[in-house]
């Protein structure tokens, strides 16, 4: 594996991160998502990324998490980083949503409970809610690890006119932000353009989720909608309508590209983020062991041309590619 430092903080970690937003829930399979969480601490992927509302059932992947660490990695704790968020729709009424004092901390209160952490590494605001001043989620924040129930704290997708205030009010606290997380891909370009540069001025690792477009980026919908794909299963997070005609050209054009440097597109894809040295660890999803094993031979390759990039550029800068 191979390990990047967050910002300017003494922390490293994995260039790849594991997610259990999806595939890990109380409707999934428990024996592979144990073997996925097992097989990816074997190769290095120490890093887990969790948040309250993972599932479905919205927690069952933090009490799965929790169930899979005590039964296989109990004693390797301190050889691991895990993170939580809270900010997304939770339980009912209107303490379960939002950035509020209130929803943070409850929130972190049942994420330690589920997983049975006695801490976090990481605990991120998950979103900014449109409402609450960003002075009351900070200092949740804040509180967090004050209490000792997070080591560190991270905001996530941050628009860019609020990033600036979150890093100073967390910086004046003297519990900086370690990591800014934000959605990122060749089909994603957005926050590479708006987000990233701002955090490495303010000594914040970026992480970036969704890494592959939740699939698009694989492959695996070249010749159509694969039956127990995100696309085809109806969670409504990957739309049938966003694996639209232009898209799969796309992946089609960048698959070429992939076959030619001796990689899949998964791993392509992935390189081409990691290639980015502001990007600290990249967050993949996967619903099996093979894919795991196929996304940990993107670090085999990390390294462009200004031609492949080019070529990059143009084929995902067309109509229609990009999510944004
Ligand atoms: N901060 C936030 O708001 C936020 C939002 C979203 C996600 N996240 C984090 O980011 C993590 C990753 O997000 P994501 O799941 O969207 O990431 P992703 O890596 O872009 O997509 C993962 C999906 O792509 C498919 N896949 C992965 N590797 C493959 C391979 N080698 N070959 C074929 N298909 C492959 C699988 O889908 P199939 O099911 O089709 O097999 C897998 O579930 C989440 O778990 C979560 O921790 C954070």
């Amino acid at each position: 594996m191979k390990f990047n430092y967050c910002g300017n903080s003494g922390v490293q970690l994995p260039a790849l991160s594991l997610g259990l937003w999806h595939n890990f829930g109380s409707v999934d399979d428990f024996s592979v998502a144990t073997q996925m969480v097992v097989k990816a601490f074997d190769a290095g992927i120490c890093h887990f990324d969790l948040a309250n509302n993972y599932g479905p059932e919205p927690g069952s992947a933090e009490t799965n998490f929790g169930r899979i660490l005590k039964n296989e990695l109990a004693s390797h704790r301190d050889e691991m980083f895990i993170s939580s968020k809270a900010g997304h729709d939770m339980w009912p009424g209107v303490y379960g949503d939002g950035s509020s004092r209130k929803n943070l901390i409850a929130s972190c209160n049942q994420s330690l409970k589920r997983t049975g952490l006695e801490y976090f590494d990481v605990f991120y605001s998950h979103r900014y809610d449109g409402v609450t001043p960003i002075e009351e989620t900070m200092q949740a924040l804040i509180d967090i690890v004050r209490q000792g129930k997070a080591l560190y704290v991270g905001i996530s997708k941050y628009p860019p006119y609020l990033q600036q205030q979150c890093y100073d009010i967390l910086k004046e606290a003297k519990v900086p932000c370690l990591l800014s997380q934000y959605r990122c891909s060749m089909m994603d370009l957005k926050a590479k353009l708006e987000n990233f540069q701002l955090a490495k001025d303010n000594g914040s690792g970026v992480i970036c989720f969704s890494p592959l477009a939740q699939g698009v980026l694989t492959g695996k919908y070249l010749n159509g909608i694969p039956e127990n794909s995100r696309a085809a299963k109806s969670t409504g997070f990957l739309q049938l309508s966003q694996v639209n005609n232009e898209r799969v050209e796309a992946s089609r054009q960048l698959n070429e590209m992939a076959e030619q440097r001796g990689q899949s597109l998964a791993q392509m894809a992935l390189a081409w983020i990691l290639s980015d040295e502001r990007v600290t660890s990249l967050i993949i999803g996967t619903s099996s062991v093979a894919q795991l094993e196929d996304n940990l031979k993107a670090l085999d390759n990390l390294s462009f041309s200004q031609e492949e990039l080019d070529r990059i550029n143009e084929i995902c800068t067309k109509p229609n590619i990009q999510f944004e």
